[in-house]
């Protein structure tokens, strides 16, 4: 049994939703969330678990190889659960080599940890390495990702995460880690940080200020409600051959204008709008560099061989999306000061 779990960058989106997954649901297993708190990570997020017994913070960085070894040494992990990362790709193109660090150097110093502090019994360990279907790259109008897609990175970030992929079957299948692999396509619930097109859009429709789409807002992407996600990583954990991949996805394309004006339609309804008020938001800006047109994830193999499914329709998930934003300003309203503000000019002042 797997009972002793780093669960790294457990401070940010879909990191909170693991540890609360986990923590709920196996009071017995004891998780030790180590997360940096760039600005993506926020312990707020996690308020309603910070006090139970089976669980631990600990503020770390895991580009400090020195650092993630004592922890091993210290802690005796069993398995780990691998989140932490710059996840942003309009970020990665501005700072390509904070991805190389903490996405690809990050995730080599916890293999290396795991190779020295598992030898001998591999076997009985996990090493959990969550990853994105971006590293695919992008499809035409047909089409979907499997796990047999061969790697197609554009960005600097879904090349940085492509190269995290390799890595951890590069140890696989040199020095025989016990690893599996998830590659999810985009997720959206609560506690989303706003510089992502929902939560983004959400909080300027909210403001009154102009919700920016790239390009055309043609671009297609297969959304995932991230409690899905969550209960995925959780079977697969839990169930997964050693050596296996599996692709997440929600079977839900939507094109970003259709979804934006979605959004605006709910948005209206909550905030009282006449019909039609938050569109007057929608804002065409020049499109981001080397912008993927579509994603979408065959799920087939994680349905058949695991049983598991997504539970939501996107319409529902999306109102109860917006539903928390607008019932957690308090949070909306910390994450967006300071940096955030500094973060916003740069990118959108000028496009
Ligand atoms: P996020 O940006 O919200 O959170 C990342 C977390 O990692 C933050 O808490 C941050 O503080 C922490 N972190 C960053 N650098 C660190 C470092 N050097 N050391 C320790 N902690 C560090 O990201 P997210 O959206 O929750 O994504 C989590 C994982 O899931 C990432 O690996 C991402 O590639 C993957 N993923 C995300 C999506 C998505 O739609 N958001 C989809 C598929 C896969
Ligand atoms: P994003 O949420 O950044 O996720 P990803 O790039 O990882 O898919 O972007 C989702 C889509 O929305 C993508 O096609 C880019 C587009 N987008 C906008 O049109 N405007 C924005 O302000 C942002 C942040 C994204």
């Amino acid at each position: 049994m797997l009972k002793k779990i780093l669960i790294t960058g457990g401070a940010g989106f879909i990191g909170s939703h693991v540890v609360r997954l986990f923590v709920n649901k196996y009071p017995d297993y004891q998780l030790v969330n180590l997360d940096k708190l760039t600005y993506a990570g926020n312990l707020a997020n996690l308020e309603d678990i910070q006090d139970k017994p089976n669980y631990r913070f600990i503020k770390g960085d895991i580009v400090d190889a020195a650092f993630i070894d004592e922890l091993f040494t210290a802690e005796k992990f069993d398995s780990v659960i691998h989140l932490a990362a710059e996840s942003h790709v309009d970020r990665s193109i501005t700072n390509p080599l904070d991805f190389v660090m903490t996405n690809i150097v990050g995730t080599v110093n916890l293999l290396n940890a795991a190779r020295k502090h598992w030898k001998g019994d591999y076997e009985n360990k996990r090493f959990y390495h969550v990853s994105t279907d971006e590293v695919y790259g992008t499809l035409g109008e047909d089409g979907l990702f499997t796990e047999e897609t061969a790697y197609d990175p554009h960005s600097p970030y879904s090349a940085s995460k492509a190269s995290s992929d390799h890595f951890v079957r590069a140890y696989q299948d040199t020095y025989g880690i016990n690893a599996v692999i998830s590659n999810c396509s985009n997720n959206y619930g609560s506690y989303h940080f706003p510089e992502k097109l929902i939560p983004l859009s959400i909080n300027n429709i909210k403001n009154n200020l102009p919700i920016p789409v790239y390009g055309k807002g043609e671009n297609i992407r297969d959304w995932l409600w991230v409690e899905d996600h969550a209960r995925a990583i959780d079977v697969i954990f839990h169930n997964a051959e050693s050596g296996t991949t599996y692709n997440v996805g929600g079977h839900n394309e939507w094109k970003n204008i259709d979804l934006i004006r979605l959004l605006c339609k709910i948005m209206d309804e909550k905030l009282d709008r006449d019909a039609g008020t938050s569109e007057k938001l929608i804002t065409y800006v020049t499109d981001r560099a080397g912008h993927d047109l579509r994603y979408a994830i065959d799920s087939s193999k994680l349905q058949n061989d695991l049983g598991w499914k997504p539970s939501l329709q996107f319409e529902e998930g999306l109102e109860k999306t917006v539903d928390w934003f607008l019932s957690n300003e308090e949070w909306l309203n910390n994450v967006t000061s300071g940096n955030y503000q500094t973060y916003y000019e740069k990118q959108y002042t000028e496009r």
